[in-house]
């Protein structure tokens, strides 16, 4: 259980890139707290996504804040240029590199919010060093690199893990591939507070993303609610 609001981020992976700022726009009018950008590589993944420059335009299409997964390796070197874009998040991945301790550092030391991500065969307990210098932890429950994949189920224990190992901090645990209203409860029962949505929020087109949108955010309420709740007494 955590003691934060709840966040849906939708990841613009699944959006329309040929009018993103639109896109922007109007699932930020459907209620969404954070946008989530993946920047990948071709490199620590397989796929190649946007940068910097794309980031600066989409700053001016929406004030909320702009949750920056760097799928990226090396990672330091552009650490400045996100955050000059106007990121207000700025995640790196655990396996980019020998130096993830520097490079937490770097974005704190840069003025922005830190996260900090693991690959779904990534072990938690590397967790344990750097825990105390993020704002939040990215569990992936795919493998990165695409939007559309299955949830790995495995991620709700990870959740469950990584919100023991907080030890009652503020941390944000935040979810990423394959969620949507069928798993979001799941998850924020265990622990889970923000969560990234490509397909479930941009399926539809404009017109749903609303109810696309509440969908993962009531069933999330729901989760979070049932972990809060006292246990049952048993029946004689
Ligand atoms: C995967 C990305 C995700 C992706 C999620 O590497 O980090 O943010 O866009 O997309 P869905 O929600 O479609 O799995
Ligand atoms: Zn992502």
């Amino acid at each position: 259980m955590s003691a934060n609001s709840l966040v849906i981020s939708p990841s613009i992976l699944a959006a329309d890139f040929s009018r993103l700022g639109e896109e922007v726009r109007d699932v930020v009018q459907a209620g969404a707290d954070w946008i989530h950008m993946d920047v990948m590589d071709g490199h620590f993944v397989p796929n190649i996504t946007i940068g910097p420059d794309v980031l600066k335009g989409l700053r001016r299409w929406t004030d909320r804040p702009f949750d920056v997964h760097l799928m990226i390796s090396p990672v330091d070197l552009y650490l400045e240029a996100f955050a000059k874009a106007g990121a207000d998040l700025i995640t790196a991945h655990m396996e980019a590199g020998p130096h993830i301790h520097r490079t937490l550092q770097a974005i704190r030391a840069l003025g922005k919010k830190v996260g900090v991500t693991l690959n779904p065969g990534t072990s938690v307990s590397l967790l344990e060093p750097v825990i105390g210098m993020v704002d939040l932890v990215l569990v992936m429950s795919v493998n990165p690199g695409f939007g559309g994949q299955a949830f790995i189920p495995e991620a709700v224990d990870r959740v469950r893990a990584i919100r023991a190992m907080a030890r009652g901090k503020a941390l944000r645990i935040e979810v990423d591939g394959g969620v949507g209203a069928e798993n979001a409860g799941l998850l924020a029962a265990a622990g889970a507070d923000t969560f990234v949505a490509g397909s479930a929020v941009f399926k539809g087109g404009a017109s749903v993303y609303a109810a696309n949108i509440e969908a993962i955010r009531a069933a999330a309420r729901q989760g979070a609610k049932a972990a809060t709740l006292p246990e049952l007494p048993v029946e004689a």
